[in-house]
C-alpha cells in the first residue's frame, strides 16, 4: 500500500467537488467516498495489509484524506445553503418592496380620485348664460345712415372733437357776429379752440385734404352749451355730408337727400325741401319728411304740421370752397348735415333725448 493511492483519491475528491453542483451531487459524492464502499472507507480495510510499525502514520494520513473529503462536503453544504437563504432573504425583500409600492400606488390613487372628486363637474347641468351686447341705438342709427350714403357712394370722413375756431366757425363763413360764436351758447377749450358745434369742419377739413371729386360723410360727437331737457343735450351727434363735383347741381343734391329719407324713414314719404338760411350754403334748406307716426295728418310728435324736420343743408357757398382750396368758379357742391338723436327719437317714436343716456335697459333693449 502506498500513498500514491491517497493522493490518487483526494484529488478524485476534488475533482468531483469541483463540478458539484446540487445536493444530490453532494449526496452522491458522501455515498462514493464516505459509504460503506466508498474510496475512504475501503482505504480503513486495507490497514491489515500494512505492517504493524507503519499503521499508526498510516493511518493518520487516511484519517487526513477522510477530514479533507468530510471538510470539502461540509463546506460545500454551507455554501448551498447559505445560497438558499440568500435566496430567501431575497424573496422576502421582494416581498416588502412590491407590499410598498403597491401601497404607494393605492395612496396615490386615492389622491388622484380626490383631486377629481374635490373637482367634481356635472357636464349634464345647463351652462351659465351672459347676456350678449348689442349697439346702442345711437351708434346704430349712425351705422345705417353711413351703410345707405355707403350704397350712394359716399366714404366716412373724421375729424376732431376739439377744433379751431378758424374751422367750426370762419373756414365755414360765419363770421365773428355770427350768434353761434358766442361764449353762451359754445364750449371753449382755449383762446382758439371749441369743443366743436357741429360738424361742418370735416367739410373744410376733408377739401383741404384731398382732390375734387368729393363724395364723404362725417359722423362724429358735438357739443353746445346747452340745458338738458327733452330735447337737447350738451353732447350729442351729427352726421355731415358734403359732394364736391364739377357739374352737380341743387336738383342732384335733391336726387340724393330724397333717397336717404326714402330709404331710412320709408319708401312712401313725402320729402320736402324749404328754404332756409345757413352761412356755410347758397341756397339752403331744410328738410322735412313727412311725419312718421301719424303719416302726414298731424299729431303730437309734429305739432300737427304733419311733417319733421330732418336735416339742414344746401349748395356749398363759394367762400367755404375758397376755404377748402378749391375754386368756386370750376367746382360746385352741396352739404347737409342731421342730428343723430333727433332722427333716432322720430323714427323710434322716442319722447326725451335723455332715454338715450341713462343707460336704463329697459330702453336700450328695445334695440337688440
Ligand atoms: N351745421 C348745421 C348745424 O349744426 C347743420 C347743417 C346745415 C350742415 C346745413 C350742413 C348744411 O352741411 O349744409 O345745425
Amino acid at each position: 500500500m502506498d500513498e500514491s493511492k491517497l493522493n490518487e483519491i483526494t484529488a478524485m475528491f476534488e475533482e468531483k467537488l469541483s463540478k458539484a453542483a446540487t445536493v444530490s451531487d453532494i449526496e452522491t459524492l458522501k455515498v462514493d467516498f464516505l459509504g460503506k464502499k466508498g474510496h475512504v472507507t475501503s482505504l480503513f480495510k486495507e490497514m491489515g495489509k500494512v505492517t504493524a510499525e507503519d499503521r499508526p502514520a498510516f493511518g493518520e494520513k487516511i484519517n487526513r484524506v477522510k477530514e479533507k473529503v468530510e471538510s470539502g462536503i461540509k463546506e460545500f453544504e454551507k455554501k448551498i445553503s447559505d445560497k438558499a437563504v440568500g435566496e430567501k432573504i431575497n424573496r422576502v425583500k421582494e416581498k416588502v418592496e412590491s407590499g410598498i409600492k403597491e401601497f404607494e400606488k393605492k395612496i396615490s390613487d386615492k389622491a388622484v380620485y380626490e383631486k377629481i372628486n374635490a373637482s367634481y363637474c356635472d357636464v349634464t347641468l345647463p351652462g351659465k348664460f351672459h347676456e350678449i351686447g348689442h349697439r346702442h341705438p345711437i351708434s346704430s342709427t349712425i351705422a345705417e345712415i353711413v351703410e345707405i350714403f355707403g350704397r350712394l357712394g359716399f366714404s366716412v370722413s373724421e375729424g376732431p372733437d376739439i377744433e379751431t375756431d378758424y374751422i367750426n366757425f370762419d373756414a365755414l363763413n360765419m363770421f365773428d357776429w355770427h350768434p353761434a360764436r358766442d361764449m353762451q351758447d359754445s364750449f371753449y377749450a382755449g383762446p382758439n379752440a371749441v369743443l366743436r358745434t357741429h360738424t361742418s369742419g370735416v367739410q373744410i377739413r376733408t377739401m383741404l385734404k384731398s382732390e375734387p371729386p368729393i363724395k364723404i360723410v362725417a359722423p362724429g360727437r358735438v357739443y353746445r352749451l346747452d340745458e338738458v331737457d327733452a330735447s337737447h343735450s350738451p353732447v350729442f351727434h351729427q352726421v355731415e355730408g358734403l359732394l364736391v363735383d364739377k357739374n352737380t347741381n341743387f336738383a342732384a343734391f335733391k336726387g340724393i337727400i330724397a333717397s336717404f329719407c326714402r330709404e331710412f324713414f320709408g319708401a312712401d314719404r313725402k320729402v320736402v325741401f324749404r328754404p332756409s338760411y345757413f352761412p356755410f350754403t347758397e341756397p339752403s334748406a331744410e328738410v322735412d319728411v313727412e311725419c312718421i307716426s301719424c303719416k302726414g295728418r298731424g299729431c303730437a310728435i309734429c305739432k300737427n304740421s304733419g311733417f319733421l324736420e330732418v336735416m339742414g343743408a344746401g349748395m356749398v357757398h363759394p367762400n367755404v370752397l375758397k376755404n377748402g382750396n378749391i375754386d368756386p368758379e370750376i367746382y360746385r357742391g352741396f352739404a347737409f348735415g342731421m342730428g343723430v338723436e333727433r332722427i333716432a327719437m322720430l323714427r323710434y317714436a322716442i319722447r326725451d333725448i335723455r332715454d338715450f343716456y341713462m343707460n336704463d335697459l329697459r330702453v336700450l333693449a328695445q334695440f337688440r
